[in-house]
C-alpha cells in the first residue's frame, strides 16, 4: 500500500517534545516499509488547499496520522483528523471527535465519573469549587500532554497556592489549567491496541520511581520524559508482570481500560494513564487518544511484551485504519 505518514508541521526551533514528533514519523515510515509499503513523510498544513495539495500529491491509500499538535498546540490536532475524515481517507489512531473529547482532561474526567469509572477528585477555575484546603493537588494543563508545564512545583496545597501556579502557568504557557489530588503512589501506563475490531489491552506497564529523593513529589514531569540525560529519566524504570504478581489488580486495571475504551468511542490504539492509591484502588489520570509511538517509549515496549516488533505494531495500527474505513 501507499502510505502517507503526516505528522505535525514542526519548526526548528520547537521545544523537545515536538521535535520528538519528527524523529518518530521517519521511524514509522521506515516500519512500514520494513512491512512491504511504500511509505513518504508529509506535515499537516492547516490550509484547505495545502492539505488537498498534499493528497493529491501523495496518492495515499492510507494516511498514518502523527499530527499531534497544530500551530504547536495539542489542543488543534482534532483539525488533522476531521479534515481525513471528510476528504474520505482512511487513517490510524482516533477519529475528530473521540480525540476532541478524550484530550480535553476535565471533560473526559466528568465522562469517567458519570459512568462511575474512578478518577482523582479536581476542581477548576475560577471558583475552584470542591477544592479541599488540606490536601495535595496537582496543577496540570487541561488539553495539553507531553507533561508540559509539569515540575516540583506542580505540586502544592491550598486554593491561594493553586489558583497562582494555574496562573502563571496559563501565562507562561497558555490554554486552561486545573487542579487534581495528586495521588501519592504507583504509576502505570496501560496500552491497549485494537485486534479484529476490539480492544485488546497491551501487558501491563508500571513506571518505577527508583532511590528518588525523599521528599520529591513522584510525578513523570517534563524533564523525565523528554531529557534523556537528567537522573528523573534514569531514576523512572518501566517494569512488567503485574499479571503475574497481583492479577487481582490487573484485571481491575484491565477492566478500567476496556470500559474508558467504550466510553471514549476509542480506535486504532490509546493509552490510559492510572495511578494507584495507598488502598489499592486504581484511579484514571487521563486517556491518551494518540500516545506517543516513539521505539523506545510505553506503547511500543508493551508491545513488544506482548510479541510484537514495532514493524507489527505499526503494520497493527495500520490494519485496523483499514478496517474501519471497510478497506
Ligand atoms: N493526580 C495525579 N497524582 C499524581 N501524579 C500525577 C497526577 N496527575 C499527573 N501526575 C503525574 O504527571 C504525569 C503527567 O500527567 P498526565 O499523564 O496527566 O499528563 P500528560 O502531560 O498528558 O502526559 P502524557 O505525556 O502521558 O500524555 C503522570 O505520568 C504522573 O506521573
Ligand atoms: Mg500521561
Amino acid at each position: 500500500m501507499r502510505v502517507l505518514v503526516l505528522h505535525s508541521d514542526v519548526p526548528a526551533d520547537a521545544p523537545a517534545d515536538e521535535q520528538d514528533t519528527l524523529a518518530t514519523a521517519r521511524a514509522v515510515a521506515d516500519a512500514l516499509r520494513q512491512r512491504g509499503h511504500e511509505a513518504m513523510l508529509a506535515p499537516f498544513l492547516p490550509s484547505p488547499q495545502a492539505f488537498h495539495e498534499a493528497v493529491k500529491r501523495a496518492n495515499p491509500d492510507a494516511v498514518f496520522n502523527m499530527v499531534e499538535s497544530v500551530f504547536g498546540l495539542g489542543q488543534f490536532a482534532p483539525v488533522a483528523c476531521q479534515m481525513l475524515e471528510i476528504a474520505n481517507i482512511p487513517f490510524t489512531g482516533n477519529l475528530g471527535a473521540a480525540m476532541a473529547v478524550a484530550g480535553d482532561k476535565p471533560l473526559a474526567k466528568g465522562l469517567l465519573r458519570s459512568v462511575g469509572l474512578p478518577t482523582p477528585d479536581w476542581a477548576e477555575p475560577p471558583e475552584w469549587r470542591g477544592l479541599a484546603d488540606d490536601c495535595p493537588y496537582i496543577v496540570k494543563h487541561a488539553t495539553e500532554d507531553a507533561s508540559v508545564g509539569l515540575d516540583d512545583g506542580s505540586v502544592l496545597s491550598g486554593r491561594q497556592a493553586v489558583a497562582a501556579r494555574a496562573e502563571s502557568c496559563a501565562a507562561k504557557y497558555g490554554g486552561r489549567w486545573f487542579a487534581e489530588r495528586y495521588v501519592e503512589g504507583r504509576e502505570f501506563n496501560i496500552a491497549i491496541l485494537e485486534e479484529d475490531g476490539a480492544p485488546r489491552v497491551l501487558p501491563l506497564a508500571e513506571m518505577r520511581f527508583e532511590k528518588w529523593p525523599d521528599g520529591r513529589p513522584k510525578i513523570v514531569g517534563y524533564v523525565a520524559k523528554w531529557h534523556e540525560d537528567s537522573m528523573e529519566a534514569m531514576q523512572t524504570v518501566r517494569a512488567f508482570g503485574l499479571e503475574r504478581t497481583e492479577p487481582q489488580l490487573a484485571q481491575t486495571l484491565r477492566q478500567c481500560c476496556e470500559r474508558a475504551w467504550k466510553l471514549f468511542g476509542l480506535s486504532g490504539f490509546a493509552r490510559v494513564d492510572f495511578r494507584v492509591d495507598a488502598a489499592g484502588n486504581p484511579l484514571i489520570l487521563e486517556i491518551n487518544p494518540n500516545p506517543g509511538l516513539e521505539p523506545g517509549a510505553g506503547f511500543a515496549a508493551a508491545a513488544r511484551e506482548a510479541g510484537l516488533d514495532y514493524p507489527q505494531t505499526v503494520e497493527r495500527i495500520l490494519k485496523a485504519a483499514l478496517r474501519r474505513a471497510g478497506r
